[in-house]
């Protein structure tokens, strides 16, 4: 008998308008500056219609599933067809992001494999502050730092500048500006002060660590492997600009910063920096709970001592662009990528539905 190919749902949560979506009529030329890259970024549900597209040519039978704010979404597929594994790319539910962790215990509930990290890491990871203090617990190095909930602190709170400050419970650079590095407490409190008026949950106020940022992607669990890694070129930013990823260097394809930030994969660092890269998100991907694929966002010193910014689980899987970058660089195409994702998963497969 003809075994049929598994079939995948790749299943996300898409009700709101696509800021991209109006970009599309931009003139490029219309812009003051000469843009580096594209600005007709694609949108989010692009990106969904990729990631079904490349499993198919991994040899997947896959469909989208939106569940649109509505659970009876996710009721009826799991109910009438469900399929062998579920690809998740749920990050909101109800423009809640807590409710991401949520969605996948539901998943878990049913017993029906999915991609990607489990709900506990998924819920560690959105509190960046709890998550430094497992990795330090773990001797994973991390910035020091202080979550405050006020905005206040003591002059003598015993950091050293330059301190960046930043929303404890955002990601994908959110509240990340210009502004957020500060040299002196008049504008550390100014900053906290900001920073919690316009973010719910407390702020982090962290080291900031001068030298290059790396940005690198794990995958797999017996045992976890690093793909690539990628390190920013930050060298046509203008000097007043502080040498960070902020939101328009991420996301704002009409601010300059978007067109002066740019990648290098494989990073040129030595061979003693890479072994210590290496070890450091390795030890963060284990010791916060990720699963199949998580990409750390970390920083070099001149030292080469490296410090874990962050732990993302279920990373943003853009074709061409950061986790999927490296895996390129690595020798996977897309769908090759996707593939080993999605094995990952079934492999959980229950022993019963098996
Ligand atoms: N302690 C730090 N030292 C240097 N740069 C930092 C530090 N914390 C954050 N940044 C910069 O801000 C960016 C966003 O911070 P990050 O902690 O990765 O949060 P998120 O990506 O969730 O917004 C980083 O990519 C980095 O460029
Ligand atoms: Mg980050």
């Amino acid at each position: 008998m003809p075994r049929t190919k598994p079939s995948v749902a790749v299943l996300y949560n898409h009700v709101d308008e696509d800021e991209y979506e109006q970009l599309r009529d931009l003139d490029p030329a219309t812009l003051p500056f000469e843009p580096q890259y594209d600005v007709h970024v694609a949108t989010v549900m692009e990106e969904y219609a990729a990631i079904v597209k490349g499993l198919r040519r991994a040899g997947f039978r896959a469909r989208g599933v939106n569940l649109a704010d509505d659970l009876r979404a996710l009721e009826r597929l799991l109910a009438r067809n469900p399929p062998d594994v579920v690809f998740n790319l749920v990050e909101h539910f109800r423009s809640d992001p807590e409710h991401e962790s949520h969605v996948a215990a539901l998943l878990d509930v049913h017993e029906i494999p999915y991609t990607g990290s489990p709900p506990f890491a998924l819920s560690l990871c959105r509190r960046k502050g709890l998550t430094k203090h497992v990795l330090l617990a773990n001797g994973v190095p991390t910035p020091r730092y202080r979550v405050l909930y006020e905005p206040s602190i003591s002059r003598r709170h015993g950091l050293h500048y330059p301190l960046i400050v930043k929303p404890a419970r955002e990601d994908a650079s959110a509240g990340v500006e210009r502004d957020s590095v500060v040299h002196d407490h008049a504008a550390l409190l100014a900053r906290l002060e900001h920073t919690l008026a316009e973010f719910t949950g407390p702020a982090l106020v962290e080291e900031f660590i001068e030298g290059r940022e790396l940005h690198v992607s794990v995958w797999g669990n017996d045992p976890p492997a690093v793909l690539p890694i990628i390190e920013f070129d930050f060298s046509a930013l203008p000097a007043d600009h502080p040498t960070i990823i902020s939101f328009d260097a991420k996301w704002n394809p009409i601010e300059e910063v978007f067109h002066q930030v740019s990648t290098i994969c494989p990073a040129r660092i030595s061979q003693r920096a890479r072994k210590r890269v290496h070890a450091a998100a390795l030890a963060a991907y284990r010791v916060t709970g990720c699963r199949d694929y998580a990409r750390l966002d970390l920083r070099l010193t001149k030292g080469d001592h490296p410090f874990v910014l962050e732990v993302n689980p279920n990373p943003d899987l853009t074709e061409g662009v950061s986790f999927m970058e490296s895996a390129e660089e690595a020798g996977y195409t897309f769908a090759a990528a996707l593939k080993l994702i999605v094995d990952a998963a079934r492999a959980r497969r229950p022993a019963r539905a098996a």
